[in-house]
């Protein structure tokens, strides 16, 4: 019975990212990044804009490594710093487990008036912004696509191939 479980929600899971790149890779010609073609290490495997420090987000996204995230890594990172007055003082961004997402949000630091902000997300490549208030230093996953137009039909696709695939193992 556990085996049917874990079975469901890894068919579940590797569908619903699936569909989930779909609809990301349709929102995202920014930068003219595409989800690679070549073939990939393990499945459900992605990549995240990759850099450390960059002055801003311009430069981190330019410069980032294009490399798969580790295979215990889910998410991508992005940590922004900037001014009160908003200029970009430091962009980081990496591939990330569900631990370090916990740490989303803005925080100011009173001293140096400067501000923080984390946001995680799901999905390939799917850092390419950075995040400067409340609003977008979240943790983004997939299942808000669920409350799209386009995502009811996503929500029964994973679900009709959990079936399947559990019927046929
Ligand atoms: C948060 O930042 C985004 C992008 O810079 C901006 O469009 C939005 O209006 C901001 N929201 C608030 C509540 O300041």
């Amino acid at each position: 019975m556990l085996l049917f479980y874990h079975t469901l929600a890894v068919a579940s899971l590797q569908i619903f990212i699936c569909s989930g790149n779909w609809a990301i890779a349709k929102n995202i010609n920014f930068y003219n990044v595409r989800p690679p073609l070549d073939s990939t290490p393990f499945p459900n495997s992605f990549k995240c804009f990759t850099c450390a420090n960059a002055v801003d987000n311009y430069n981190c996204n330019r410069w980032a490594e294009d490399k798969w995230c580790p295979e215990n890594t889910q998410y991508c990172l992005t940590v922004h710093h900037f001014t009160s007055r908003g200029r970009s003082t430091s962009v980081t961004k990496k591939c990330a487990t569900r631990d370090e997402c916990r740490s989303v949000g803005c925080h100011h630091h009173r001293e140096t008036g400067h501000k923080e902000c984390i946001s995680c997300c799901e999905g390939m490549i799917c850092n390419v912004e950075i995040p400067t208030n409340h609003t977008n230093a979240v943790f983004a996953v997939m299942h808000a696509w669920r409350t799209s137009e386009g995502g009811r039909r996503a929500i029964s696709i994973p679900l009709l191939a959990s079936v399947v695939t559990v019927t046929l193992l």
